[in-house]
């Protein structure tokens, strides 16, 4: 995994009200303390962030806090929507962006998005990028094919100064909140197919450098064979994001790795 430090997040989605957050922070900040080889961040609705960081604050705890979504304007008339500030004034320096939820369930379109990984880059946030494809275009052949051109149109013309700040989630569609999983094997070749967009649309140290998490049913049982794919340099979490003793094998499993593969942290 050369010396990139690896990455869990627990995407949270639309679930939880705000005693749970409260209580998922508070379990996760005790409990995370000594998982010093990696980062965590999580991303619970935006109307938790407030408690979250709040509550992760208290417990002077390392889990980052991020955002599931912004809007790319920094303010005016957009109904509904959420700014990179307001979600950087309550604590959130990470965000997704590009969720296969967006893109399939809510519509996203690809220039939205570029838009929106281009703003939170050129503001300094942590910007989590999601690709995938779908079970049909799996099953066609084009996963490959996807993920590039998902990652061409996201990151056009992007200059990235710090590639810490830049996190490429590779989630195929079929196996979000499926209970299916992409084999360890068929994970790394798409994530090394990644890796060799990123060098072509930056450089080599630069793709180097990029994390590459895997997203799509993480479970405790399949957690490490994942994450000790060279490639593959951890995981963003939904399901099992909302048991604490789950995420913690998951993040455990990350730190394990790390710590086998002599990551500098
Ligand atoms: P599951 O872990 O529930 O499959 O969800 C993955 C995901 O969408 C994380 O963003």
């Amino acid at each position: 995994m050369a010396s990139r430090r690896p990455y869990v997040g627990g995407n949270w989605k639309m679930n939880l009200d705000r005693n749970g957050a409260v209580a998922l922070c508070r379990d996760l900040a005790q409990e995370t303390l000594t998982l010093d080889a990696i980062q965590i961040a999580i991303f619970p609705a935006f109307v938790h962030l407030d408690a979250a960081h709040a509550t992760l604050a208290l417990a002077k705890s390392n889990v980052m806090l991020g955002a599931q979504d912004v809007y790319p304007e920094p303010d005016g008339a957009f109904t509904g929507e959420i700014s990179i500030a307001m979600v950087q004034d309550f604590g959130a320096n990470h965000v997704l962006v590009g969720h296969s939820e967006r893109r399939h369930v809510i519509g996203e379109p690809e220039p939205l998005i570029r838009q929106k990984t281009r703003a939170l880059i050129e503001a300094g946030m942590t910007c989590v990028l999601c690709i995938g494809e779908t079970l049909d275009q799996r099953e066609s052949g084009d996963t490959n094919a996807i993920n590039e051109s998902q990652l061409r149109s996201a990151l056009r013309n992007l200059t990235i100064d710090d590639p810490q700040r830049l996190v490429i989630a590779y989630e195929p569609v079929w196996a979000i909140g499926t209970g299916r999983t992409a084999t360890p094997d068929d994970a790394q070749d798409a994530h090394k197919h990644i890796r060799a967009v990123l060098a072509d649309l930056f450089d080599e140290n630069t793709a180097n450098a990029i994390r590459i998490i895997y997203g799509g049913s993480v479970k405790p049982d399949n957690a490490a064979e994942l994450f000790s794919q060279p490639d593959i340099d951890g995981g963003l979490i939904g399901g099992a994001s909302l048991k604490p003793n789950d995420f913690l094998s998951i993040c455990t499993a990350a730190q394990e790795t790390s710590r086998a593969e002599g990551v500098s942290t």
